[in-house]
């Protein structure tokens, strides 16, 4: 019986070895949480990095490490500790990350890196090789892979290929400064459908294929030599019913079966002779993300309307991140600074007004945050789609709740209902924040209800099998042209 291959440079689970027994943590970002359920789904082979390298486990854990993966229909890609230097935190990372989300200044093209890139693709593509069957479909995931759909093409010429890119691919303008923008291109190529979460990474990219290959476009299809590719947009949805149920069970908790996290929101809530309303912020710690942004906004909002002292608390959950790379290190040292600097600024014996979690949570604690919150504000200078936003209102079961969100999101095409702001005005957000706290119930729920149908309509299966209908439609097309 033929299968889905899903390909992606992190699997759904991260392996750690403690006490020389392996143990499995979920692997955080949208596109493992999103992919996640499309795998629990079907009976898929999810092929990529386990989070150990090489030199982490000798043999005897090997067979533990294997039965781990093989639990969960993964397979692992064998990196060493140079691959993962190189070819994540190097090309991946230090290149291709901040070049499509438009940090130029950031962007350092290495030509070992580059090589590194090229061969760690490589490792993929002969992992994939050894799993592969006759009419099997094979979908490969995001930007540290982009050269993986030709070297499968290569090898097996008849294979259904889907590529989905989860970040923003970026105007032609900054897409030609890369060196190697050929060889990517050619890459993402390989496959029959190319996804992108939005209309306009998908006209950047076609764009940057008819300036840059010379190739034929006729809408949204190129024409290559022998086959046709096919280029669309599928804005990726949540498991709505995942968060939305989990949250109305959430509710029903009696005050001992609560998380700690939830006993704690709930003490902090009372404190003060006013309740304080919570803001909530969740994001990788990321420079894209516009957290600094965020607090400078957040202290500019609390000078600017002095009755909100004590009245609003923001809680900012920052998941670490790519640690390794500077800029990300840069980043969290700018944050403590920030949030240390505006809690003492502000603090009063009874409230502090940034509550901050470094660390990453279960998902049970991010369903007490998303109901605990009256307002989300998600500020992220660059961000392909942003899952939180999604998550937050799917989780606000009596559908009240106000979400503030960056027009640079790709969730914003999707979500006009929510407070749409740009990240880089502070006073467009402390105005924002004002109106958002004092917002009617009533105008809370005309706009959540209109949110909640259409997250739940094109919810992460949806978007799933939208793909694969398209990339089955395209196959079927391609043999006519041939
Ligand atoms: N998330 C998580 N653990 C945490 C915080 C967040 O698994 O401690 C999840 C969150 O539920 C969401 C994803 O990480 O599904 C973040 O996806 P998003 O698209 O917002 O941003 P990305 O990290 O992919 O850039
Ligand atoms: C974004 C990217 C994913 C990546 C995730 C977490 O969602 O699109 O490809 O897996 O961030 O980043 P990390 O570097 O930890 O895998």
């Amino acid at each position: 019986m033929s299968k889905t291959i899903i390909i992606s440079n992190r699997l759904p689970l991260q392996l750690k070895i403690h006490d020389n027994t392996i143990e499995t943590v979920p692997s955080v970002g949208g596109l493992a949480t999103g992919m996640k359920s499309v795998h629990s789904q079907s009976d898929s082979l999810w092929i990529g990095w386990s989070g150990l390298t090489e030199e982490e486990f000798n043999l005897d854990l090997k067979t533990q490490v294997n039965a781990a993966l093989k639990k969960h229909q993964c397979v692992g890609v064998p990196l060493t500790e140079d691959d993962i230097e190189g070819f994540y935190y190097g090309f991946s990372n230090n290149t291709l990350w901040p070049l499509f989300h438009y940090f130029m200044e950031y962007t350092e093209f290495e030509k070992s890196t580059w090589e590194t890139y090229k061969m760690v693709n490589q490792k993929f593509a002969d992992v994939v090789l050894q799993h592969i069957e006759d009419g099997d479909t094979v979908w490969v995931h995001d930007y540290q892979l982009l050269l993986l759909p030709d070297l499968i093409r290569k090898k097996k010429p008849d294979t259904s290929i889907g590529f989905f890119l989860h970040i923003p691919f970026p105007s032609y303008e900054v897409f030609r400064t890369i060196p190697c923008r050929e060889d990517l291109l050619k890459g993402m190529l390989g496959a029959d459908l190319i996804g992108f979460h939005t209309y306009d990474y998908e006209r950047h990219f076609l764009s940057a294929v008819q300036r840059i290959l010379g190739h034929e476009i006729n809408f949204n299809n190129i024409h290559l030599d022998n086959r046709m590719v096919k280029v669309d947009s599928f804005p990726m949805g949540i498991d709505y019913d995942k968060f939305h149920n989990a949250a109305k069970t959430h509710d029903q908790k009696s005050n001992k079966e609560q998380t700690e996290i939830q006993q704690e929101i709930n003490k902090h809530l009372k404190e003060g002779s006013n309740q304080a309303k919570l803001i909530l912020s969740i994001d990788r710690l990321d420079y894209t993300k516009g957290i600094a942004n965020r607090l400078r906004a957040f202290e500019y909002f609390l000078d600017k309307y002095p009755q909100f002292k004590g009245k609003a608390r923001l809680v900012m959950l920052a998941v670490p991140s790519r640690a390794n790379v500077p800029q990300y290190q840069k980043l969290k040292n700018e944050i403590d600074q920030l949030v240390g600097r505006i809690n003492g600024k502000f603090a009063e014996v009874s409230w502090t007004p940034i509550w901050y979690f470094y660390r990453s949570m279960p998902f049970e604690n991010l369903i007490d945050l998303y109901t605990s919150s009256e307002v989300a504000l998600l500020t992220p200078i660059r961000d392909g789609m942003n899952l939180v936003a999604k998550e937050y209102i799917a989780s606000r079961v009596d559908k009240k709740g106000v979400l503030i969100l960056s027009e640079m999101t790709g969730a914003s095409n999707e979500m006009g209902e929510a407070l749409i702001i740009n990240p880089n005005n502070f006073e467009e957000i402390a105005d924002t924040l004002k109106f958002a706290l004092e917002m009617p119930e009533e105008e809370q729920i005309k706009r959540n209800n209109a949110l909640q149908k259409r997250l739940k309509r094109y919810n992460v299966e949806k978007w799933a099998s939208d793909f694969f209908e398209a990339l089955e439609a395209t196959k079927n097309d391609t043999k006519k042209y041939i």
